[in-house]
């Protein structure tokens, strides 16, 4: 039985809850419907104990849920977002949690490890061609791998500081070297600081690539008004964010127009829209970068939002999209 009687909750002086009362008889399921602000959310959290009520009473089973371990270890609470510690895996945050909860079972995480596992892709540099060749040699061995992005817009030393992904000689040189040593199919990074980035693929292509992914940071610089120095250290940086999604979306059109095999578009892309647009322009997939770092939730968004986009604009099915925009 869950009893709230009299609840208020207020926020610098808002009250989200006024009086609220509520009762859910044991064994029936109740669903909370209202507009946004309507305080469910605020609700929630007191029958989780995560908020403590300004006044009023919040019972489970006749016992005050606030401070009461032993029942709030009787609730789950799934949020609408997740919350993961910044560059946390699975397993640090099964170790939070296993602090908190006496009774937390290993067996049990073992057994949904099983259910949600899902390959990763893992994300290569290298300094020299024996660099990738030695890492994706290691990473072929790993069963959580899914798949292997191999980024060749990094310094390559031997070759007075150039990338190798700027000559279709070096690209694809580095494409054979990883396709040598690896089963697992070989997705190669392209920079867009280039004049042909279509020949580059190709070359990559015709090395055994299986897919090609695009755009890498673009090369830039700001210059502080104040100090007149470069903003950044180092001169130069790379810029990604919704400032390039127009120079990715072109040369994401040029490789779809060079290759046959996958490509993967990511530059800028922050919303359901640009998802779209860039598998319009031909990209199977599309990855997202700096829109994480503005909000880690950015990618769970994009994908939640994308059935509203689809609908707006008639597309019942993405795959149906790949290149569209080239057809007709
Ligand atoms: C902070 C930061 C770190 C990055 N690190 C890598 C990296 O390790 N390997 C890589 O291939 N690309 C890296 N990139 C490039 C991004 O993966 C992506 O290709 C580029 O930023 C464009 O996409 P975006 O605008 O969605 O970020 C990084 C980008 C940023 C902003």
């Amino acid at each position: 039985m869950i009893e709230v009687n009299g609840l208020v909750k207020c926020f610098d002086g808002f009250a989200a809850l006024d009086g609220a009362t509520l009762s859910v008889p044991a064994g029936s399921v109740y669903g909370l419907v209202g507009p946004n602000g309507a305080g469910k959310s605020t609700l929630i959290r007191h029958l989780t104990g995560i908020f403590r009520q300004d006044a009023g009473t919040v019972r489970i089973s006749g016992q005050d849920v606030w401070e009461n371990a032993a029942l709030k270890a009787r609730i789950a609470a799934i949020p609408d977002d997740w919350y993961y510690f910044l560059q946390s895996s699975i397993r640090d945050m099964m170790r939070f949690y296993r602090g908190f909860y006496p009774d937390f079972s290993m067996e049990r995480y073992e057994k949904l490890k099983e259910v949600f596992h899902k390959p990763v892709m893992a994300n290569v540099s290298g300094f020299s061609v024996d660099d990738y060749a030695y890492t994706c040699e290691k990473l072929d061995r790993e069963d959580q791998v899914g798949w292997l992005e191999v980024n060749i817009s990094c310094p390559n030393v031997h070759n007075g500081g150039m990338a190798f992904g700027v000559t279709p000689e070096g690209a694809a040189e580095v494409t054979r070297a990883v396709k040598a040593v690896t089963k697992k199919p070989v997705i190669m990074k392209l920079s867009p600081n280039v004049t042909d980035v279509a020949a580059i693929a190709r070359s990559c292509e015709a090395a055994g690539a299986d897919g090609i992914s695009l755009i890498n940071t673009v090369l830039s610089m700001r210059i502080d008004l104040k100090t007149k120095r470069p903003v950044v250290a180092n001169v130069m940086g790379g810029l990604s964010g919704p400032a390039v999604f127009p120079l990715a979306l072109r040369m994401v059109w040029q490789v779809c127009e060079a290759v046959s095999i996958p490509v993967v578009g990511m530059g800028g892309v922050s919303s359901a829209e640009d998802v779209i647009e860039m598998m319009l322009a031909g990209a199977t997939a599309v990855e997202v970068g700096a829109a994480n770092l503005v909000d880690p939730c950015a990618c769970q968004k994009i994908v939640r939002d994308l059935p509203r986009a689809m609908e707006q604009y008639g597309i019942n099915d993405l795959k149906e999209i790949i290149g569209g925009a080239r057809h007709g």
